[in-house]
């Protein structure tokens, strides 16, 4: 029997690497999982979820102790059929804008880069971006955004975690369309551009671990938080972010792919309400707010592409309510 092909995916600690890093498995795939520390590796192999794929030897984990290190991925892409990279900095205030989100998002994404053109035996590699990574800011509603389009470089520094973000993926994304045209690739890159990524963590085991990823800005709309601050629209399904991903890896995917479609944040109170009846009448859910900031970023095309159908904002925020009430043990009414 032929060997699986070897994925190395970064970034599976994550809300979303978690979820690709699963279906990598399901898929019968042998995955190079790269994390920052032994311990993650731990912790990841005897998580629940992945002992119940049973993954033996089609499971392994490389180190890499700082992505922005000159050379950081030589190694872990050796041999690698595939490579998906999901490894970055989500904007946090914890972080300094510039080194702590900035630099890790460029250097990263440039260290990739050059890791999969020595890697003689590389299909496809698959990068990470982000709505952010190619609309302008403040965004303009009467102007479509597509997978295709672009934003020049920011110029740093960064004083602010969502300019350093932004500045972060738009800067990584043209350095990676620069590196397409400058090298004459043996190898295929795909960009994915997801909007704000929502859904069932399926690496959180007890209701605090679900505001880990971004499903944080999405609970206090019906846990009763206030946010002041405007986001940009735009929602996808973590289910749908991580298909996409594994999808891209098939031959003759386009290099630019979306996983996003408008929404309004306040919009989660009524299909709560909708839904969840009982457990609004009981007080465990309560109405919170997050304004929207329109943006028209338009994904359709990637439904065409890849022959799929993206979740609903509502399937995401029903998704989102019933994991919270499973994880605190209170029953779905
Ligand atoms: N979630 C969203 O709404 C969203 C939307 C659009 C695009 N994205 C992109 O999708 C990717 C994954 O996001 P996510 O939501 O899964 O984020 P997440 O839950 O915060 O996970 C981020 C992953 O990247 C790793 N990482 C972050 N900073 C790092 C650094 N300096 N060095 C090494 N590893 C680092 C983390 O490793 P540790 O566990 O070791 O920190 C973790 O595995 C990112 O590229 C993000 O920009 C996310």
């Amino acid at each position: 029997m032929a060997a699986s092909p070897l994925i190395l995916i970064t970034g599976v600690t994550g809300f979303i690497g978690f979820k690709v890093l699963l279906d990598a498995l399901e898929q019968g795939y042998a995955v190079r999982a790269a994390v920052r520390s032994a311990a993650q590796s731990e912790s990841l192999r005897t998580h629940p979820k992945i002992s119940a794929l049973a993954p033996g030897n089609k499971l392994s984990f490389v180190e890499v102790p700082d992505l922005s290190a000159p050379g950081a991925y030589d190694q872990a892409t050796k041999d690698a059929t595939y490579i998906i990279h999901l490894a970055s900095p989500l904007p946090s205030p914890f972080l300094d804008p510039q080194t702590g989100i900035y630099e890790p998002t460029v250097k990263g994404n440039a260290n990739m880069l050059s890791a999969a053109l020595q890697t003689a035996s590389l299909k496809k590699l698959v990068i990470t971006s982000s709505v952010f990574g190619n609309m302008p800011f403040p965004p303009d509603p009467s102007n479509e955004i597509t997978a295709e389009t672009r934003q020049p470089d920011l110029q740093g520094p960064f004083e602010s975690m969502l300019p350093a973000y932004m500045g972060g993926k738009i800067n990584a994304l043209n350095a990676t369309d620069r590196f397409v045209k400058e090298n004459k690739l043996s190898f295929d890159i795909v960009n994915v551009f997801p909007g704000f990524v929502f859904g069932p963590d399926d690496k959180a085991l007890k209701v605090e671990d679900i505001t880990a990823g971004t499903n944080r800005v999405l609970l206090p709309i019906f846990t009763g938080g206030s946010a002041d601050s405007p986001m940009p629209s735009g929602v996808a399904h973590v289910y749908d972010v991580a298909k996409v991903h594994m999808l891209a890896l098939k031959d003759g995917v386009p290099q630019n792919l979306g996983v996003t479609q408008p929404h309004e944040f306040d919009d989660a109170w009524n299909i709560v309400e909708k839904h969840f009846p009982n457990s609004v009448k009981e007080g465990v859910f309560t109405q919170g707010r997050q304004p929207t900031v329109p943006v028209n970023w338009n994904a359709h095309q990637t439904e065409i592409d890849l022959g799929i159908k993206f979740k609903s904002y509502e399937d995401i925020v029903v998704d989102v309510a019933k994991q919270y009430l499973e994880m605190s043990g209170k029953e779905a009414a």
